[in-house]
């Protein structure tokens, strides 16, 4: 049975608690658009068209709607990982294009599959990805004010009917970082599959990266947990540090777990759940 869970990142709102049903109705529409998809088409394709619709939407964090980092520039970083052929690529700190996670898609047919800064900019250009500013007036007053929000990011992870499993994440990064700053979304730490399971991660990237958290999680399950334990196990080391980061995970028999550490408040995800589709706000 096909199987989608998307996220828009944890924290986003940063107490701003009436962007929540903006948000919530965004997720929804993202959702069901992308698992429409999924019925007739792959999983890569599903997490795809997932990932641009959350990179095109300006109230989340990847894309269009980036943080600016600390001189004022959009560095954008994207993965995607195919389960069935264990195929990871990404981009790190990508510049003005549109749809960072196309980037990491073609990335996966080259040979050297994860590409940086100026150098996968201008691989973009030679696949004929328009010159595109991702900045947003709302993005531009955060960062004249100075405002770092802690964290951002979007993702998904698809099962499709040939049980195939594909993860992928886009982020504009947790704003006025140090200029060049790598996040988890473009590691494994941030972003993996196997044909057992997918995760896709968000919060603090340092510390997702730190506790390889991804991988962590779905190397438990190849390894036979199931995937309810892997992700609580993996919450409950990352809480002995104090970590503050949450993910979404769904294994190769269509069960999906939300998982957060005990410091954060809130994962936006969504799923569906029996008969109506579920988020989570808090
Ligand atoms: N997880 C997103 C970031 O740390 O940039």
């Amino acid at each position: 049975m096909e199987q989608l869970i998307i996220h828009g990142g944890a924290g986003s709102l940063e107490g701003k608690l009436a962007e929540a049903q903006v948000m919530h109705d965004s997720l929804c529409k993202i959702w069901e658009e992308s698992f429409a998809l999924l019925q007739k088409g792959t999983a890569e394709e599903t997490v795809r068209h997932a990932i641009r619709m959350l990179e095109d939407d300006p109230i989340f964090n990847a894309g269009t709607g980036s943080k600016l980092q600390a001189d004022g520039q959009v560095r954008m970083s994207s993965a995607l990982m195919d389960g069935t052929n264990n195929r990871f690529s990404g981009v790190i700190n990508v510049q003005n294009i549109r749809n960072p996670i196309e980037a990491a898609a073609l990335l996966s047919k080259e040979e050297h599959t994860v590409l940086s800064a100026d150098q996968a900019t201008d691989f973009c250009r030679r696949h004929g990805m328009a010159e595109y500013d991702p900045v947003t007036p709302e993005r531009l007053e955060e960062y004249e004010k100075r405002c770092s929000g802690k964290h951002g990011t979007v993702g998904a992870v698809a099962l499709d009917k040939e049980g195939r499993i594909f993860a992928g994440t886009s982020t504009g990064g947790i704003g006025c970082e140090t200029p060049g700053r790598v996040s988890d979304c473009p590691t494994v730490a941030g972003t993996y599959a196997s044909t057992k399971a997918g995760v896709s991660c968000t919060g603090i990237g340092e510390q997702i990266t730190q506790q390889a958290a991804a991988a962590r999680i779905v190397t438990r399950v190849d390894d036979g947990m199931p995937l309810h334990d892997a992700v609580a196990v993996t919450m409950r080391e990352s809480n002995s540090f104090n970590y503050l980061y949450g993910l979404i995970s769904l294994d190769s028999e269509g069960h999906v777990e939300v998982g957060k550490t005990a410091a954060l408040n809130e994962v936006f995800y969504a799923f569906h759940d029996e008969s109506s589709i579920r988020t989570f706000f808090a």
